[in-house]
């Protein structure tokens, strides 16, 4: 296996490479590298084949899309993959073993032993035991630990039962360009064909697509199971989700009744929140006012509000938690992985330079 030397020599030159440019993540990843002005020396853009021939811009310069072929990763330092878990289970192990450092926002990874997965304010450490990469976890998974996770920290968390309200954009920006041409033929009362989303989702929602398993759970409910054990490293915690797909653009929003092993109050609840990274409380109890996706929608912080005790069960919470998923739950997250590989990189450079 070979190393690429890029990130070791010059952080301020990293070779970067998305996988799925044009999607839906994709494009989010373009903007968040931009804004927070990761090092990059040279980014270059996969896509379909379809996509041949198209741009992106980056830093005000265009980029051609290029298509995957055998020695796409040569030279490559990092290399974030957002294209779907088939084209991540094909080309991370070539991208690997060319000697580049991986990011996969697909599930294809996710739950491999040696992988590790990775929401940057909660398990940072993680990353110490990479083996070249590391995924993001489900979209939904990450929404629900942002909130849930800091908590977790303090009361223990024994059993969560959440239900989701998930937007079109989770499904990709073909469901996003979907949702808003079947509204509009619905409101011109026109007939739509849809190719992507399999229900009527105009004005509509329904129990989350993903295929379900003997017991009926659909895959991303017990995503939200699996990945919260992993990133809290903890097998006895119980998740169980309803996800449901709503006729939102943008933003996951997520109901969440926590039980814990310790007492905790409201007050305590909302302390711990309130210091905890990447989250904001956001309410106004007078005004019944309490986030939606609209707070949420382009921001990378997550909200929460409306803790309330569960007087039907001991030592249980409420609350009510919203965030953008292409950011947090995928672009945003992708790239502070990024980040974290190339502190590690330079931390572990500069110990050596002490002795060589
Ligand atoms: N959407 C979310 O909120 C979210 C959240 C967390 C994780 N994820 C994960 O992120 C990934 C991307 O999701 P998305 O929502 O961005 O989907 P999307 O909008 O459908 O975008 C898919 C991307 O993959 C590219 N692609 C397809 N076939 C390819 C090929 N043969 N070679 C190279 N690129 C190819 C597409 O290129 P073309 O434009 O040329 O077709 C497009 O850029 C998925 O694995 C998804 O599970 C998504």
């Amino acid at each position: 296996m070979k190393t690429n030397p890029h990130v070791f020599m010059n952080p301020s030159s990293i070779h970067l490479a998305i996988v799925g440019a044009t999607g839906a993540v994709g494009k989010e990843l373009i903007s968040v590298l931009e804004k927070r002005k990761f090092p990059i020396g040279r980014l270059r853009c996969f896509a379909s084949p379809s996509s041949l021939g198209k741009e992106v811009l980056f830093q005000g310069k265009p980029i051609a899309i290029e298509a995957l072929t055998d020695d796409a990763f040569e030279g490559i330092d990092i290399a974030i993959f957002s294209a779907g878990g088939k084209i991540s289970k094909e080309w991370v192990p070539k991208a690997i073993k060319s000697g580049t450092f991986v990011v996969d926002n697909s599930s294809a990874f996710r739950m491999g032993p040696d992988v590790p997965l990775i929401i940057p304010e909660i398990n940072p450490h993680a990353l110490q035991s990479h083996h070249r990469m590391a995924s993001c976890p489900n979209c939904s998974t990450a929404i629900m630990l942002m909130a849930a996770a800091p908590l977790h920290r303090h009361f223990q968390i024994k059993r969560i039962v959440a239900a989701t309200y998930q937007a079109a954009s989770g499904a990709g920006f073909q469901a996003m360009k979907e949702l808003k041409e079947e509204t509009l033929a619905h409101l011109e009362g026109r007939p739509y064909t849809r190719t992507v989303i399999p229900h009527p989702y105009a004005f509509n929602l329904f129990p989350h697509n993903s295929a379900l398993n003997a017991e009926g759970y659909a895959d991303e409910e017990v995503k939200m199971l699996e990945e919260s054990r992993k990133i809290l490293e903890d097998d006895t915690i119980w998740v169980n989700a309803t996800c449901v797909r709503v006729p939102v653009l943008r933003a996951h929003s997520e109901a969440l009744n926590i039980s814990f092993h310790q007492p905790v109050s409201v007050d305590q609840a909302y302390e711990v929140l309130r210091s905890a990274l990447g989250l904001s409380i956001l309410e106004d109890r007078a005004l019944n006012r309490f986030p939606m996706p609209c707070d949420a929608t382009g921001q990378d912080l997550v909200f929460c509000g409306r803790l309330r005790k569960d007087p039907s069960f001991p030592n249980t919470l409420d609350l009510w938690v919203v965030g953008d998923q292409l950011l947090k739950g995928a672009a945003l997250n992708a790239v502070q992985i990024a980040e974290l590989f190339v502190r590690q990189r330079t931390c572990v450079q500069s110990y050596y330079s002490l002795f060589f």
